[in-house]
This record gives structure tokens, sequence and C-alpha cells, in this order.
């Protein structure tokens, strides 16, 4: 699922948003880790939050690990200031998609609907968290959000409570 959620002229910035293996199910799949949010809404909330904030937001979907480095591999030339990704179970498998995301150069924000901290052990390790701007678990599909409004707020230059 490949959606270009803006085509507005980049003002303040340009958000790359990955979404792994089986989270074109959000909505039906284990909702009661997952939520009754499907991707389409979480994209379409992003999208709107973006366009509020003047910044063009791509967002992915694949089930397929290629797919997902081949897009990062494309966004080398795409001028994207940040990325959004939530690997999904790649992010305690996959060194592949880790080098991926490396070779993108973005800095990078890591999502999870779920708190993998409360499931089972083989979901609190990450190959992304040690190199991620940072990380939000846990809050659901506001999670997306937040992470954007991060971002909205550094490409502002915003962050320095001093500047507020
Ligand atoms: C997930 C957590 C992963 O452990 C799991 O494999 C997913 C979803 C989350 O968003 O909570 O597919 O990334």
């Amino acid at each position: 699922m490949n959606t270009t959620a803006s085509s507005a002229p980049p003002r303040l910035g340009k958000v790359l948003v990955l979404h792994g293996p089986n989270l074109n199910l959000l909505g039906q799949r284990e909702p009661h880790l997952y939520g009754a949010t499907t991707l389409a809404d979480i994209d379409r909330a992003l999208t709107d939050r973006a366009e509020r904030a003047d910044i063009v937001l791509e967002s992915f979907q694949s089930n397929h690990e290629g797919a997902l480095i081949e897009r990062l591999h494309a966004a080398r030339g795409e001028d994207f200031d940040f990325l959004v990704i939530n690997p999904g179970g790649l992010t305690h498998s996959s060194v592949a998609l880790r080098d991926a995301v490396l070779a993108s150069d973005l800095s990078f924000i890591e999502v999870h609907l779920s708190n993998v901290h409360a499931r089972e052990p083989f979901r609190q390790h990450s190959y992304f968290s040690d190199k991620a701007v940072g990380t939000i678990t846990g809050l659901g599909a506001m999670g997306y959000l937040l992470a954007l409004d991060y971002i909205v707020a550094a490409l502002s230059d915003n962050l320095d409570p001093g500047k507020a």
C-alpha cells in the first residue's frame, strides 16, 4: 500500500512513515493489543496533522522486508527530513531493515502501538531503538501523532522551552 498523503510543495519539511508487516490488518488483528483504529485511519490522521503544519507526509506499508528496504533506498534521493517507523515483527528480527534505516541517513522515531516491554521477552529487544531519536510504545495510534508533533517541533526549531 503506497499512499502519497499530500502533494503540496514542502514548506516545513517532508516525512516518511513506514509500516511493517501485518500492520495492514490493524483494526481487525488482535484488537485487545492493537486497538480498533485501522491503518487508513492512522494515515488519514497523520495526513491531516501534517497538512496543518505544512509538512509533506508519505506513508508506505508492506508485508515484505525487501519492499521496505527498497523504499528506504529510494528515500535516499527524495529529500525526506524525518522517518517514523513501526517495523512490526521485524523490530525484533531484522538486521537488514536496521541497516537500510541507517543507510537512509534519516533521523527516525520508532513507534509501537502496544507496549512491547509488557509482552513476551522476545519483543523487548529492538534492532532499531539504539539508533532512534526516540521510541514511543504502548500509546496506540496516538503514538504516531505524538511522533509527528515532535517532528513538527524539531523542524520548527521549537524544542527549546526558552523559545516557546
Ligand atoms: C508492534 C509490536 C511488534 O512486536 C509486533 O510484532 C507488531 C506490532 C506494535 O506496533 O505494537 O507487529 O510493532
